[in-house]
């Protein structure tokens, strides 16, 4: 049946391969938002302190666990934040105890709480090392920080001076480059054979840089990497909707109230846990591929990790534009909702 004809749509459960769920009242609030339709997520570690090792990793996972509202069910699966003092057997360890999933490798300084992060990588290689060898795989956010390197630049650059090097010294390691924003890092990641994959985030398939800057300054489509021109946006959206299985879903959902995002200098990150499965499903039908949106969300991403795809299904449904709201209110303040600047005329409905 053509996409056009198509009404419902009943896939695997979706999982989320990239999420910011934050701590305290915040995680309270927007955690339903994403386990509503997710059943996994891989959760960052940039909390402030950061989440560095094993027991932090572990607390933190039983403080998501408690924040679930009843009778919601959700898997988080934690990351550690990769830092130059990270201990290759505390790594090692969480990975054999079920405690970590990934290791996260923020370059020092290029986003959000990032300062713990990378700048000399050969004092991160024993860790890198130890991951190879258990199959744990390495989520990087693929950004140079240089000063002097313009930020439109930064994920090529970093593709270039620091990803190639790092993966013909440690070819064995899985690596997810996370957020891709240009056809360089589809490329490259479409030209890897092993143990290499992306994620792809909701608002990087729907926005172009003239979305943030042209007509005025909209500080909730500012997100780090930032969004590139149109034609790397087309090149993301190909690579989505082609089923190939080195791409899948990490919505980088990343909440922070309003007053952090509207001010001299706002927060960077995007907060679309609510209204991802019906952005993706309008982004899939476009390009008359919605086939394939359960490759993208449900099977390609467990692929990669090593896990079962959800035995558990939802299913869209196509109707009259959903209502969502603009924000979503926490009792730290309003956090806006992503806007696609279309309608959305698919909604989860079982
Ligand atoms: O836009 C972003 N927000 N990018 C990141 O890498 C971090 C995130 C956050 O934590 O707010
Ligand atoms: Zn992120």
């Amino acid at each position: 049946m053509p996409d056009k004809d198509l009404t419902s749509l009943t896939i695997r459960r979706p999982d989320d391969w990239h999420l910011h769920l934050r701590d305290g009242a915040m995680l309270q609030a927007v955690l339903p938002e994403t386990a509503r339709h997710f059943a996994r997520a891989i959760i960052m570690p940039n909390l402030v302190p950061p989440v560095v090792t094993a027991a932090q990793a572990a607390a933190y996972r039983d403080r998501i666990m408690a924040a679930l509202p009843d009778g919601m069910r959700f898997t988080p699966l934690m990351t550690l934040y990769l830092t130059e003092a990270t201990d290759p057997e505390d790594v090692r360890a969480a990975h054999a105890a079920g405690i970590a999933t990934a290791v996260k490798l923020y370059p020092a300084g290029a986003t959000t709480n990032s300062a713990s992060g990378v700048r000399d990588f050969e004092k991160v290689r024993p860790v890198l090392d130890v991951m190879a060898e258990i199959g744990m795989p390495l989520c990087v956010h693929g950004e140079v920080t240089d000063h002097d390197i313009d930020i439109f630049d930064r994920e090529a650059v970093f593709i270039d001076k620091i990803l190639k090097p790092l993966r013909k010294k440690v070819p064995d390691l899985k690596v997810v480059m996370e957020h891709v924003t240009t056809q360089d890092a589809v490329d490259y990641v479409r030209d890897s054979h092993k143990n290499m994959a992306a994620t792809i985030t909701t608002h990087h398939l729907i926005i172009n840089r003239n979305h943030i800057l042209a007509g005025g300054i909209k500080p909730h489509f500012y997100c780090l990497p930032v969004a590139k021109r149109e034609a790397h946006r087309i090149a993301l959206v190909q690579a989505a909707v082609s089923g190939d299985k080195r791409f899948f879903l990490g919505t980088d959902s990343a909440p922070h109230v309003d007053a952090a995002k509207l001010q001299n200098c706002g927060c960077a990150g995007i907060f679309t846990a609510t209204n991802t499965m019906s952005c993706l499903a309008e982004v899939f039908e476009v390009a008359g591929q919605l086939k394939k949106l359960e490759a993208f969300t449900s099977i390609n991403g467990p692929m990669f990790y090593g896990l079962p795809p959800n035995e558990a299904t939802i299913t869209l449904t196509k109707g009259d534009p959903v209502p969502y709201p603009d924000r979503i209110d926490t009792p730290d303040g309003p956090v806006t909702m992503f806007d696609p600047g279309f309608d959305l005329h698919w909604r989860v409905t079982g």
